[in-house]
């Protein structure tokens, strides 16, 4: 699909705006993308019991799931940082939910952005694949009987 990267970008820098960041003065905007043209934004959102906190890009995701939206075809993400703005873990797993082959912009301050896919970002994501592959609950461990050698990668 081709897709104005610019807009989705300044949808996501727009969006930062709003961002509600107290306590880490750290402000996140992200824009999302589905594959039939649709935009959905969202800043941080902060608390006051800090582990509540969800980051713009959930925010994002999740305003565009509630709408009944579940095809992606990319996401944007600003923090206004000199580096390009990475999703935390938590996020890279919330996307890969809705597809590894998501496009992540990852942009900074000067508007520049590098794009990696989601099954880049997270590659060996816990899946539905993995969750299912035991599904008749005899997921019990066998007895480990003689020590396996770590694998040097
Ligand atoms: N944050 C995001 O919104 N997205 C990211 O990708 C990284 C972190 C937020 C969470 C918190 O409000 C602030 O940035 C500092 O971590």
């Amino acid at each position: 699909m081709i897709f104005p990267v610019e807009k989705l970008i300044n949808a996501a820098v727009a969006a930062r705006e709003r961002a509600y960041a107290p306590y880490s003065n750290f402000r996140v905007g992200a824009a999302i993308l589905t594959k039939e043209g649709r935009y959905y934004t969202g800043c941080n959102v902060e608390n006051v019991s800090y582990g509540l906190t969800c980051c713009a890009e959930r925010v994002a995701l999740f305003k565009a799931v509630s709408n009944g939206e579940r095809d992606f075809e990319a996401i944007a993400v600003t923090a206004g940082t000199e580096d390009y703005c990475a999703p935390c873990g938590a996020c890279r797993q919330a996307l890969a939910e809705f597809g590894a082959k998501i496009k992540v912009y990852m942009v900074n301050r000067a508007g520049d952005y590098r794009m990696r896919t989601v099954a880049e970002l997270l590659p060996e994501a816990f899946s539905q694949e993995t969750l299912n592959s035991e599904a008749d609950g005899h997921n019990d461990h066998k007895t480990i009987t003689k020590l396996i050698e770590p694998v040097n990668r």
